[in-house]
């Protein structure tokens, strides 16, 4: 039997073998360089390559399947995703935000490396996940390319992932009510999800309506995520989750605000919704989105 904190050992190998295709796809994305500019490169590959739980990617990857794209354009859209997930964390770690010490089990960037590299490596990852879904081996079709580049843009700026980051900061120096701070967890964290499951569609040329429905399923299942990631902040431990725990006092999470039995009890909410989303799905081919749910409740990293 799985240990209840686990994934099923399905999911498990589902996720270890998409982690494997990824990081070969970002490895050969992240060039080794010999150029005077080098240690600009080796700090990105530091910054991305080893640990993660690639689960944006696995995202993608599960989403495009259900309508039955070519994996090599879900890996390179799961691959441009992460490497903008990992500028996000490098960014997020600096002194001037969060002040992280440990990042997926090693040092921070900014700690590894410099401040100005940490800031240039995130900045030169964010650029190159537009580059990889601009190009046209991810997708023939130009309009494929440019929805996935507009939708990944309003999902990582001001209306987005960037847009939640700010609200964090500010949320140190007041107080917000329960609708800012849900409205806070789903930029930062919700938009960025959303992506991952609605670039699957846009791949697939999905219709309108399987479209919405991942987009729905995302939403839920990404406050899920955040709040989870809360959770573990205040109950998990920093060896196993290769990052510093115990960080968000003063700021406003669903575990600040309404304290951990309550913020998890929310979390089962949002996952038996995100799961009922996927019923539009026939012949099981939402279930491994479902156990997807069911892990991001579960997950100790
Ligand atoms: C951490 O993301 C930051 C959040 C948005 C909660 P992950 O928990 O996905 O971190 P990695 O990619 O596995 O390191
Ligand atoms: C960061 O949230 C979310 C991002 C957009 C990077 P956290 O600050 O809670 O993430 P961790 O806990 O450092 O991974
Ligand atoms: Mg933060
Ligand atoms: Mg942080
Ligand atoms: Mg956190």
């Amino acid at each position: 039997m799985p240990s209840p904190r686990e994934a099923s050992p399905k999911l498990k190998l589902e996720m270890e073998d998409c982690k494997i295709k990824v990081d070969k796809t970002m490895e050969r994305l992240l060039p080794v360089s010999d150029l005077a500019e080098s240690p600009l490169y080796e700090a990105m590959r530091y910054g991305v390559l080893s640990g993660g739980k690639r689960i944006r990617p696995f995202l993608v990857m599960q989403s495009a399947k259900i309508f039955g794209v070519d994996e090599y354009r879900s890996r390179r859209v799961g691959a441009a995703v992460e490497l903008l997930h990992s500028y996000s964390l490098i960014h997020d770690d600096l002194p001037a935000m969060d002040n992280a010490s440990r990042r997926r089990g090693k040092k921070t960037l900014h700690l590894a490396y410099d401040e100005a590299t940490a800031i240039l490596a995130g900045d030169a990852l964010l650029t190159m996940a537009f580059e990889i879904l601009a190009d046209p081996d991810t997708h023939e079709d130009p309009r494929v390319r440019i929805e996935l580049v507009s939708l990944l843009a309003s999902a990582a700026g001001g209306s987005g992932m960037v847009g939640g980051q700010m609200l964090d900061m500010l949320a140190e120096e007041e107080t917000f009510d329960i609708g800012t701070i849900s409205r806070l967890q789903r930029l930062k964290t919700g938009k960025i999800i959303a992506f991952c499951c609605e670039a699957g569609a846009i791949l697939g040329k999905a219709n309108p309506a399987h479209r919405q429905s991942l987009r729905n399923y995302a939403h839920d299942l990404g406050l899920a995520f955040q709040v989870t990631d809360d959770l573990l902040d205040l109950e998990g431990n920093d060896e196993e989750m290769g990052k510093d725990t115990g960080q968000d006092n003063g700021k406003a999470t669903f575990v600040t605000a309404l304290g951990a039995e309550n913020a998890k009890m929310r979390a089962e909410m949002l996952v038996h919704q995100a799961k009922a989303h996927l019923k539009i799905f026939d012949r099981g081919r939402g279930d491994v989105l479902k156990e997807v749910a069911d892990y991001v409740l579960k997950r100790r990293v």
